[in-house]
């Protein structure tokens, strides 16, 4: 037994278990999932598709994979799924694969608005090996403007457009994207990493009648392992991005994590998962109302969905500042920037805070209430000792895995 790395598990384990978890990106898997996750299917190879892998041996990795397939294109109502992609950054090098070659032009919302690194980041694969062309949020309603992005997409051309992000607390309207997109003539991928859960638990519109690919994580408000999945509602567009994903950008899937996927849909197709996916959304509004009436600006006014950025640039600090003060009570949250910054990504003057592992764990509006008032106090600056003595006690009532 390797004791060094069985302690730090266990120190990780009793740190989710002490602390408030607000990271909008993260949740708690379900015992089972974490099972199939360190099963023995981490020790196969099946490089290729069920029925046709290039090892023997790969009977019951092919039953598993096909499960996991069907699954999922029951759970998002689509014709073709591929369960392969490792993350949800490596779904995006795949989707541009399938669609793009080097030097085509792509148009995503800026990492500063609240757009993903795989978007078109200068620094992330997607802005070297692609022509970039970004839309923001629009400064007065700091939303989406549709109309905006339509000239924009007339006047660049885009062979592809991207609409789904990492920090944007407001409905995406899949339909006004699919309208540019038949504009101008362009792929439509719809990244849904964050929202997955939401529109599986019918709280948000779903892209699969918009989107000519989507992409997504496994492991945000899905609540599975961390990996992604690719879906499309085309054969000929499904051709392709299984040709991406492999030989195209992986090698081996890790058929553990798969199986886990599988078991992630299967719970997301339970009628208790709607229920999950509207009180995330419930959580997320009443936490907005609460620190509005605490005299916070947030992004925008507030939510339609699971999270919400918080503008500290009216107070005394500063986005860094707010995360360690709140880490300093067991209160787990990132700093963010807030569309138009003018503070760095390293400091920033905003955080982002989201609902998909409290709800998880079972929190309801009188908690979430509670919540609000500990940010609030925390930044405020009140007695940290006092307030954690309180974040513990909240915790101890609501146990991950029991
Ligand atoms: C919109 C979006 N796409 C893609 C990703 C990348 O996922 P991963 O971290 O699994 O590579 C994220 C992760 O934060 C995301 O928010």
């Amino acid at each position: 037994m390797d004791d060094e790395i069985f302690s730090l598990v266990k120190k990780e384990e009793e740190r989710q278990r002490n602390t408030l978890d607000l990271i909008a990106s993260e949740n708690y898997t379900s015992k089972a999932v974490l099972e199939i996750t360190g099963s023995v299917l981490t020790n196969k190879y099946s490089e290729g598709y069920p029925g046709k892998r290039y090892y023997a041996g790969n009977e019951f990795i092919d039953q598993t994979e096909t499960l996991a397939i069907e699954r999922a294109k029951k759970l998002f109502k689509v014709g073709y799924a591929n369960v392969q992609p490792h993350a949800g950054a490596i779904a995006n090098l795949a989707a541009f694969q399938a669609f793009l070659n080097p030097g085509d032009k792509i148009m995503g919302m800026d990492l500063s608005h609240g757009g993903h690194l795989t978007h078109g980041s200068p620094v992330n694969f997607s802005g070297k090996l692609y022509n970039v062309v970004s839309y923001g949020v629009s400064k007065e309603t700091e939303t989406i403007d549709y109309d905006e992005v339509m000239k924009l997409a007339k006047q660049e051309k885009p062979n592809l457009i991207i609409c789904g992000y990492t920090a944007y607390p407001r409905t995406v309207y899949f339909d006004r994207f699919k309208e540019i997109a038949n504009e101008v003539g362009a792929v439509l991928l719809a990244d849904i990493a964050h929202i997955a859960g939401l529109i599986a638990g019918e709280a948000h519109p779903s892209p699969a009648k918009y989107a000519d690919v989507i992409t997504s994580t496994t492991h945000k408000t899905l609540r599975g392992p961390r990996g992604a999945i690719i879906l499309t509602d085309n054969e000929e567009n499904a051709k392709k991005i299984n040709k991406a994903v492999f030989p195209g950008v992986q090698g081996g899937p890790l058929d553990h994590v798969i199986a886990a996927k599988a078991v992630c849909f299967y719970e997301a197709l339970q009628p208790e998962f709607k229920d999950y996916a509207r009180q995330v959304v419930k959580n997320a509004k009443v936490l907005a109302e609460e620190l509005t009436s605490f005299g916070y600006r947030l992004v925008s006014g507030g939510t339609d969905n699971h999270l919400m950025l918080v503008d500290l640039t009216a107070k005394e600090i500063t986005g860094k500042e707010a995360q360690h003060a709140l880490e300093e009570v067991s209160i787990i949250v990132n700093r963010n920037t807030v569309p138009f910054d003018t503070r760095s990504p390293f400091i920033t003057s905003g955080i982002r805070l989201g609902t998909p592992a409290l709800t998880t764990r079972g929190l309801k509006e009188p908690e979430i209430k509670e919540v609000a008032s500990l940010i609030h106090r925390t930044l405020k600056g009140e007695d940290k000792e006092k307030i954690r003595g309180e974040v513990h006690e909240l915790v101890g009532k609501f146990p991950i895995y029991a």
